[in-house]
């Protein structure tokens, strides 16, 4: 073996104390010191020190974070103190009620000091540090006795190998969870590879850490908070207040909630929950509820347990995102471009406070993945405002007879042909604006806000209109007669004259708003103004090439094709030609913008109050000479148009070197360029 010169056991702590130190930063603090590639170069001089003098690798090396061969079985752990449970509690009632048992049972008439917390949505984990180097991991298990994973934990950037200035023996608890986003990126990753998809974070993380080879828990990036303190022995550790718990745990360099605080009395609790409540959805990581412990420690002693849980904490839960409930069919929806999308039509169940009967299955490889079948229990889950989805299938509750799914070879509704190309997820019905399921989406674009912005015109007319044939085409509405709308289910003589009024009204419209009523697939509004701005006129637009299309900013082959593809169509140009005949018209743009050269291909980035104008207002002068507004800034930006109190874009702008423009500096702009 090499002999190991002496300066270098120095060098490789040096190196160790560097990595471990920007994984505090960048996994702890959420504020990386040092860059990626800085990180990889000290990360390979140490990996290779370790390889040249082996002698020098040891169990707190951040180089062992990347695991290490499997494991034939976990062995069992007896944990020195048992690892309880909490109690729930699903609503204010039961807060007062805990509230006032702690009041009583400590005699108190001041009010209670709590020590609050989110409750994390992973799962449970015992860490023993020896002499301040992490020797042991372990689940809850049954809460008397878990599994060794401790290979496993030490893959998690997150957790502290060793602590400074740590006593002889300590323990620390808390949750192994796994962020939203690399859960996100886990199942992509996992789809791609055709394996198990995971229904939640949780699932992930326990999966991860339940993992018998922790090189594979090293790539799943799991992340640890710290909530509380086990055994200690040989050292002091604050011993008067469960939140300086929390606050020591954090100089040792743990991750601990930054939600965290201490409040007083029912009151306290009760604002706690709603603030955590109201920014859930905005947190990295899912949580299911926050905790409330009396903050005093004697306290806690003196409330002492009832069996598995302690009396002195109670878990407030958040209504829940998920349920379970049994797939009864599966129900093939067709969309405005054909599209055809799976909605699982589920048994009424209650989630977040919200019946729901339906959800998305997205498309056929997702039912695939998820092997969901006809008859299964399923996960549902609806978080927020999104759309409730099925996330997964129980599959011990699986039946014998429960039937896999295959997307029909005919559309549903009218029975053409259903395509699916190559490499795409999505099935499509062939039939185009044949079909009236397209027909009637076609046409609810077509009258939309952002489209025409016919009034009156809502979805429930447009299914009769169709359904009685009165309405085929989106030509076919601006020749509808009052008394024809007036035989129409609930339909009023008056409000038939008002939807007359309001079709009429829609007539005269603008170019890129009539581009994007048409429902062009890939043209959404933005798309369709820059269109409107470079050809100025629908015809230049009806004859124009791939080629010239693909001239226009931010239009590639894609869009390009399918524009043209679009007015090649038979069917669109006449219906075109009959859209004019019956008085529909829009303002052509004299001489497209590309030629007379104001704004255009210039792209705006606005922040900050604008003094005499709305962000809506500035956003129109913009477009209106053939500049572009974006959201967020980047090196492609022109300017940047600031206001009073400007938010990080102006910094962003400064970074970049992007050129600032104040409203003068911005209303000279448009003098000078028209
Ligand atoms: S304290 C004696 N604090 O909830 C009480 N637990 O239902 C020990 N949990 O197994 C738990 N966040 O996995 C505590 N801030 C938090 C928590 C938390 C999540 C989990 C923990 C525990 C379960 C109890």
């Amino acid at each position: 073996m090499t002999k190991l010169p002496p300066a270098t056991r120095a060098r490789a702590a040096a190196l160790r104390e560097k990595i471990e130190q920007a994984n505090y930063a960048y996994y702890t603090q959420d504020d990386p010191d040092i860059s990626d590639a800085e990180y990889d170069r000290l990360f390979r001089k140490l990996q290779e020190l370790e390889a040249k003098y082996p002698a020098l690798v040891a169990d707190d090396s951040p180089t062992q974070r990347v695991g290490s061969v499997p494991l034939p079985e976990f062995e069992s752990v007896r944990h020195d103190m048992p690892m309880l449970s909490l109690n729930n509690a699903f609503d204010e009632n039961e807060i007062i009620a805990y509230d006032r048992r702690i009041r009583e049972a400590l005699k108190s008439e001041a009010e209670i000091e709590y020590a609050v917390e989110p409750k994390f949505d992973g799962l449970a984990v015992s860490l023993t540090y020896r002499s301040g180097v992490f020797a042991l991991g372990a689940t809850r298990g049954d809460g008397d006795s878990g599994e060794n994973v401790t290979a496993n934990l030490r893959t998690i950037r997150a957790l502290p190998l060793r602590l400074s200035d740590a006593p002889e023996l300590l323990e620390v608890r808390g949750e192994v969870l796994m962020f939203r986003r690399d859960f996100e990126a886990l199942n992509e990753d996992q789809g791609a590879r055709g394996e198990k998809i995971f229904a939640n974070p949780r699932n992930a993380a326990a999966g991860s850490l339940r993992q018998l080879d922790s090189r594979i828990t090293a790539m799943r990036r799991l992340a640890f908070f710290a909530y509380g303190i086990g055994a200690v022995r040989g050292g002091r550790v604050p011993d008067d207040l469960h939140s300086r718990q929390l606050d020591y745990l954090a100089h040792l360099r743990f991750p601990v909630a930054r939600q965290r605080n201490v409040v007083s009395g029912v009151e306290g609790l009760l604002s706690y929950y709603r603030d955590v409540g109201a920014t859930r959805q905005s947190l990295p990581f899912e949580i299911d509820g926050v905790v409330y412990k009396v903050d005093s420690l004697d306290a806690q002693r003196q409330l002492g347990f009832v069996s598995r849980a302690p009396r002195f904490a109670v878990a407030h839960k958040f209504p829940a995102q998920e349920e379970i409930t049994r797939l009864l069919g599966i129900d093939v929806q067709v969309g405005r471009t054909g599209a055809l999308t799976p909605v699982a039509r589920l048994a009424p169940v209650k989630v977040g406070g919200v019946t729901v009967t339906n959800a998305t299955l997205h498309n056929e490889d997702e039912i695939r993945r998820k092997d969901v079948r006809v008859g299964d229990h399923v996960i549902v889950r609806r978080a927020g405002d999104v759309i409730p989805e099925v996330v997964g299938v129980v599959m011990q509750r699986r039946q014998k007879n429960a039937r896999a799914f295959s997307m029909p070879t005919r559309c549903p509704v009218c029975g053409s042909d259903v395509e699916r190309p190559e490499g795409e997820a999505i099935a499509r019905c062939t039939a185009g604006l044949f079909c009236p399921a397209q027909r009637k989406q076609a046409l609810q674009h077509f009258v939309s806000r952002r489209a025409m912005d016919i009034e009156g015109l809502g979805e429930k007319l447009i299914d009769q209109l169709v359904d009685s044939g009165l309405v085929k085409t989106t030509a076919d509405i601006f020749a509808l007669k009052v008394d024809a709308l007036a035989g129409l289910e609930r339909m009023a003589d008056k409000s038939a004259s008002n939807v007359v009024a309001g079709i009429s009204a829609s007539k005269h419209t603008s170019l890129s708003r009539f581009i994007y009523a048409l429902g062009v697939r890939n043209v959404g509004e933005q798309t369709a103004k820059d269109l409107a701005s470079h050809y100025g006129k629908l015809d230049s637009l009806m004859e124009t090439s791939e080629e010239e299309l693909q001239t226009v900013a931010d239009v590639g082959p894609v869009v390009a094709a399918s524009v043209v593809k679009f007015f090649r169509e038979p069917h669109n140009r006449k219906v075109i030609e009959r859209l004019r005949e019956t008085g529909v018209h829009w303002d052509e743009i004299s001489g497209s913008t590309a030629k007379t050269g104001m704004l255009v291909g210039k792209t705006f980035v606005l922040t900050g109050t604008l003094p005499r104008m709305t962000r809506d207002e500035a956003k129109e002068h913009i477009e209106a000479a053939g500049g572009k507004v974006t959201g967020s800034v980047s090196k492609k930006t022109d300017y940047v148009v600031a206001g009073e109190q400007p938010g990080s874009k102006y910094i962003k702008a400064r970074e970049l070197g992007v050129a600032l423009l104040d409203e003068s500096g911005f209303l000279e702009l448009l003098d000078r360029k028209s």
